[in-house]
């Protein structure tokens, strides 16, 4: 990787994504491709950025060429639950944006990396210990989209020879950049409501567990993989990758442990809970630790003393 597009890099992964990859591979290098939000901060003032909307694919196109690209991280997405009401939003941007940039990547010669999900599997996936290689029935439109783009990334590195790599993430929990629309949020927004108010209110019922992950570990993912020694990988689209397994019992007593006064209530959302119900508890990465290396470093104990002591910074700063 030398010269690098990331498309969505104000989005929860792609505004860490990008400064991680400005740090290791020169600001210069790293491309920081918005749609209709400009990137604003450290994100603007560090390195270039471009407006690359991930279905236009002559906006693609044009960036390559100019700045040589060489890997593109395509991360604009639509989240779980508002696919679920964006159907076609949805499916035009995972796929009409993944088609466009697999495009690009066979012209130009670019690695891609796209992330899939847990969002993947559901309708007969085993879901406990889910392997990595079984049924992938999923019932919601981000799940199909997720499969396509699976499908779609290893047609076009046995076709094409394009160097496509991808991970299946867990729900991500972070601190810089909200997520939104997606089923695993509750993970995130606990902390925050924890800091802020000292009560939440949980979407999803005691005892839904879902695989999730820290931030800095999905970013260190994402790198290690494109780095990874292509004569190792058997399979390309897309690793599991796990980092922790809880249901929202489980978080809420370790937040409990640093601010005891907190309490949450649950109102469950329909159709977060039936998304939740249909992906695994836990899914089996060894494939990717066998292939390339994969190990995660952050539990739930030491993510959560991190998440509650950066947004409670953030807090006494009036930041949010
Ligand atoms: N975090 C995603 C979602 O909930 C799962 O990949 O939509």
């Amino acid at each position: 990787m030398k010269n690098i597009l990331i498309i969505g890099s104000v989005g929860q992964i792609g505004s860490e994504l990008t400064l991680e990859l400005r740090k290791n591979y020169g600001s210069n290098n790293v491309v920081a491709g918005y749609r209709s939000t400009l990137p604003k901060g450290e994100l603007l003032e560090s390195g270039p950025s471009e407006r690359v909307d991930a279905t236009d694919i002559q906006q693609i196109a044009d960036v390559v060429k100019k700045y040589r690209i060489d890997t593109i991280f395509n991360l604009a997405a639509i989240l779980s639950a508002v696919g679920e009401s964006k159907p076609l939003t949805a499916w035009n941007i995972g796929i009409g944006g993944l088609m466009n940039c697999l495009e690009v990547a066979r012209e130009h010669g670019c690695a891609v990396f796209t992330p899939s999900s847990i969002g993947a599997f559901g309708g007969g996936t085993p879901l406990d210990n889910t392997p990595q290689d079984t049924i992938q029935r999923p019932q919601t439109m981000y799940g199909v989209s997720k499969v396509s783009g699976e499908l779609l990334s290893d047609y076009y590195h046995k076709r094409f020879g394009v160097d496509t790599r991808s991970v299946r993430y867990p729900g991500i929990i972070s601190n810089v950049t909200l997520p939104g629309g997606g089923t695993t949020d509750y993970a995130v927004e606990i902390y925050y409501e924890a800091i802020k108010n000292k009560k939440f209110t949980c979407p999803l019922k005691a005892g839904t567990f879902l695989d999730m992950m820290y931030m800095p570990d999905a970013i260190r993912a994402a790198i290690d993989l494109m780095e990874a020694d292509p004569a190792r990988l058997k399979h390309r689209n897309s690793f599991n990758i796990t980092a922790m397994s809880f249901d929202p019992e489980i978080i809420y007593a370790e937040i409990k442990k640093h601010i005891p006064d907190f309490t949450m209530t649950y109102q469950v959302e329909p159709v977060k809970q039936a998304i939740a119900d249909s992906w695994p508890n836990k899914m089996d990465d060894s494939c990717a630790r066998r292939e390339w290396g994969w190990k995660p470093e952050w539990d739930l104990p030491a993510m959560t003393s991190d998440m509650l002591k950066v947004i409670g910074e953030k807090y006494a700063k009036g930041l949010i």
